[in-house]
């Protein structure tokens, strides 16, 4: 099987990561992979704020605080992902962009999980000054988020894929 292939199969979300960091380089490296993701009409809409060491401390505190939960399971970096309001298919290209940085990461030794908090937390009038204190332009709203790290779990195989969800149609 070839390697692209493998990596698809045997990316998997992880909730337990070591507490190493993954070095700078890997990560721009994965969100370089994000942003070559395709966009409609090439609007690339996406906004990607990588969060690393003290920004990620006072973001989880942060979240923590509007979800009264900590969704992010004690990962090295995380990576939000915004998408222009004003785009033709924002979320579209957002997920598209974290769909390819999973994949580069697994493709690079470093695990991931989507955290879809980043929905719940950044909604309501107050949305573009909260998002502001994260880099965020302004009339940007939440696809979703994305925690990397080197994964504390042990490996597992993918979920069984349920039956009847592709149509073949040949004539
Ligand atoms: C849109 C979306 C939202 C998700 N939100 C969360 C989340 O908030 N927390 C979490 O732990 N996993 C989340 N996941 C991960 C899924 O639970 C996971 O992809 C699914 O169980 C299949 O497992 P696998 O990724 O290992 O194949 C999300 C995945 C997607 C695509």
């Amino acid at each position: 099987m070839n390697e692209v292939l493998q990596t698809i199969y045997t990316r998997r979300s992880v909730r337990s990561y070591e507490a190493e960091p993954v070095p700078e380089a890997v990560l721009q490296e994965i969100v370089k992979a994000g942003i070559y993701a395709p966009s409609a009409m090439n609007q690339q809409s996406w906004h990607l704020t990588v969060l690393t060491r003290k920004a990620l401390e006072r973001y989880v505190a942060f979240a923590e605080k509007k979800a009264g939960r900590n969704a992010y399971h004690n990962a090295p970096a995380v990576v939000l992902v915004f998408g222009d309001s004003a785009a033709i298919e924002p979320v579209r290209d957002g997920t598209l962009a974290i769909s390819s940085m999973m994949l580069a990461a697994r493709s690079l030794g470093v695990s991931s999980c989507w955290i879809n908090i980043v929905n719940h937390i950044f909604t309501g009038p107050d949305t573009d000054a909260m998002a502001a204190e994260w880099g965020i332009p302004a009339g940007y709203r939440p696809v979703g988020s994305l925690e990397l790290g080197y994964s504390a779990e042990e490996a597992r195989e993918a979920a069984p894929r349920k039956d009847g969800t592709v149509t073949w149609l040949s004539e």
